[in-house]
């Protein structure tokens, strides 16, 4: 095959490639054609010979990229504004062959495997499920907006957050794309804008600065008007890390900053359950320092994701015995304790920070009260704060 024959870089613009140790390799593209553009995902859904599957991961991607540059996506039924999903199979006689510009170079083909099967894979051609969606932005919702373009991208720091620029001041930007995309993220997202805008002006829980909109990254025909979509939210940047950070540090902290960040991370909780919402993901990494080092609870969602070792033992019975049963979806009671025993876990492993300290010891105390195996053996959030700031 010549180069002629192969899709240019100008046509074929490649975004990501998933490829689970080669169950299911799937490359997303966009095909531009003049002036528009297709999303495109190609799925290989057949099981690949051993060789293919020892070859590795980069050798796989290589090999379907280049295949995928042979396909003539001019002559397929592309879906405008969406992701169309391309699911290749093998058939003996293929009923529905994909088209293919000129394949003829043999060599190519005897050291492409997907090259060396083209000429008996079918396709089936569907909106892809698994697309990010973005949600149309409803313009009763009272939180400023911030075009998605004006935004200079500085750094990442986790899969789902950047750091960005807009008006020489910085920002946390969490995106409903993401590397793994779940289609359950952007209720997730549109939650946790919901949560952050009812706890506005709370010293210690985020504080949303507004919601990023732009044309629909799908968008097929540039002329073409249509309502902004959300893509993401912009939050205050707290600057200091993250409690995980700090208490990672192979170093004691300062007894009055560990006390003051247990006092703040415990009122934004007990300010969450006062209206009815719960946080289920109590952990180090949820919480963040601001300049002035006080805490800041953050990922309030109640609804996203959460790690297994920080469910109360008997949230974690219940999720065993209930597997359908996502935590979020349990009884306010319940999800109120496994939030208080989280916190009890935290105040745990920050009382090891104190150097055995006095005030360590009480730390020590409340954490281990808070955690008991019977919750009708534990203490409420409250009777915890109070002994706590207490020794204030
Ligand atoms: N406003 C912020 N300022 C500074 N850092 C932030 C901010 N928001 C998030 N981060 C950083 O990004 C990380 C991920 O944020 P967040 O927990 O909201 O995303 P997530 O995708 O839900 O993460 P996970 O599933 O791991 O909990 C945080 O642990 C923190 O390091
Ligand atoms: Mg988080």
């Amino acid at each position: 095959m010549t180069e002629n024959n192969l899709a240019s870089s100008r046509e074929l613009e490649f975004k990501s490639f998933q490829d689970w140790n080669g169950d299911r390799p799937s490359l997303t593209l966009i095909f531009h054609d003049g002036f528009s553009s297709w999303w495109i995902k190609v799925e290989i859904a057949w099981s690949l010979p051993e060789s293919i599957l020892k070859s590795g991961c980069l050798k796989r991607r290589f090999m379907l990229q280049e295949f995928v540059k042979a396909i003539d996506f001019s002559q397929l039924n592309l879906m405008d504004d969406t992701v169309t999903r391309i699911t290749l199979t093998l058939a003996e006689r293929s009923h529905n062959p994909i088209p293919f510009r000129n394949i003829q170079n043999d060599c190519q083909r005897e050291t492409n495997y997907f090259l060396s099967v083209a000429y008996k894979t079918s396709f089936d051609i569907a909106e892809d499920p698994g697309r990010t969606l973005y949600p149309i932005l409803n313009q009763a919702q009272d939180i400023p907006t911030f075009e998605a373009r004006q935004l200079e991208q500085e750094e990442d720091i986790a899969p789902t957050v950047s750091i960005i620029r807009f008006k020489e001041k910085h920002f946390a930007y969490k995106t409903i794309d993401r590397p793994i995309y779940d289609p359950g993220d952007t209720e997730h997202i549109l939650n946790e804008i919901t949560a952050l805008a009812q706890f506005r002006g709370h010293p210690n829980i985020a504080q949303i600065i507004g919601l990023v909109i732009s044309d629909s990254p799908y968008k097929t025909h540039p002329s073409t008007t249509s309502a902004p979509v959300i893509t993401g939210f912009l939050l205050e940047y707290y600057p200091e890390g993250t409690l995980e950070r700090v208490l990672s540090k192979d170093q004691d902290q300062d007894d009055s900053l560990l006390r003051r960040w247990a006092l703040q991370t415990g009122r934004a909780l007990e300010t969450l359950h006062l209206q009815k919402r719960t946080h289920l993901d109590i952990k180090p990494s949820n919480i963040v320092l601001d300049a002035n080092r006080n805490a800041i609870l953050i990922d309030i969602s109640g609804t996203g994701g959460y790690e297994w070792e920080w469910l109360s033992p008997e949230m974690q019975t219940f999720i065993q015995q209930n597997v359908e049963t996502a935590p979020a979806s349990t009884s306010f009671d319940k999800r109120v304790a496994t939030d208080c025993w989280a916190y009890g876990n935290l105040l745990v492993i920050m009382a090891k920070k104190t150097g055995a300290s006095c005030f360590g010891k009480r730390l020590q105390s409340i954490g281990d009260d808070l955690t008991k195996m019977d919750p009708r053996d534990r203490i409420s959030l409250s009777d915890a704060l109070e002994r706590m700031s207490g020794q204030e």
